[in-house]
């Protein structure tokens, strides 16, 4: 009888409540799976840091300066490849890389440049007077126990080169900024 189809609830409006609860139930259970797809996610990209780590940065030699041009209590700031600006200093005659440091301009402190004070044989930051011995460690200042980054040298025909990463090197850069060669000769 057409009094009895349909039963209370659709008397009383309630006819949408079966497809409310299939929406609510299709939205918890897309919910699910992206939290289940998220978790996953972040762990297979963990277990692929772990399995692949990251490539180390690729580094070369690079020509820094004929030794004759560079005397004795000299320094001279060289910009590497990738903008890094590199205080490199002479503090004795001998052909060899001992007598040079290559150490990072950027003050670990807060990132002002540091300049090499022959006179006073420091690496010096005017920012906040920080102060640093021949080899990059911080003894005055915001920067002491800190340390400035330090590149190697090594002398090959009075020639001096240095590593430093290459990892923006562009196809046009057979020279750095300052003019630097790259060094296509072997290696020590
Ligand atoms: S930035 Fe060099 S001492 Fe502060």
């Amino acid at each position: 009888m057409a009094d009895h189809e349909g039963g209370p609830e659709a008397a009383a409006g309630g006819g949408p409540e079966p497809d409310r609860r299939t929406f609510l139930g299709a939205a918890a259970g897309l919910t699910m799976a992206g939290g289940l797809a998220a978790g996953y996610g972040a762990f297979a990209a963990a277990a692929g840091r772990y399995l692949y780590p990251a490539r180390r940065q690729r580094k070369e030699w690079l020509f820094v300066a004929d030794l004759g041009s560079l005397p004795v209590g000299g320094s001279m700031t060289w910009t590497a490849p990738d903008g890094a600006r590199i205080v490199i200093a002479r503090r004795a005659e001998a052909a060899e890389p001992a007598s040079f440091s290559a150490l990072s301009s950027t003050c670990p402190h807060l990132g002002c440049q540091v300049h090499w004070e022959s006179v006073k044989g420091r690496f010096f930051c005017p920012c906040h007077n920080g102060v640093f011995d021949p080899e990059g460690r911080g003894t005055e200042g915001p920067p002491k126990g800190m340390a400035l980054a330090r590149y190697p040298l090594r002398v090959e025909r009075r020639l001096l080169f240095i590593e430093v990463p290459v990892q923006r090197l562009s196809a046009d850069a057979g020279a750095g900024r300052d003019g630097c060669l790259r060094d296509r000769g072997g290696r020590a």
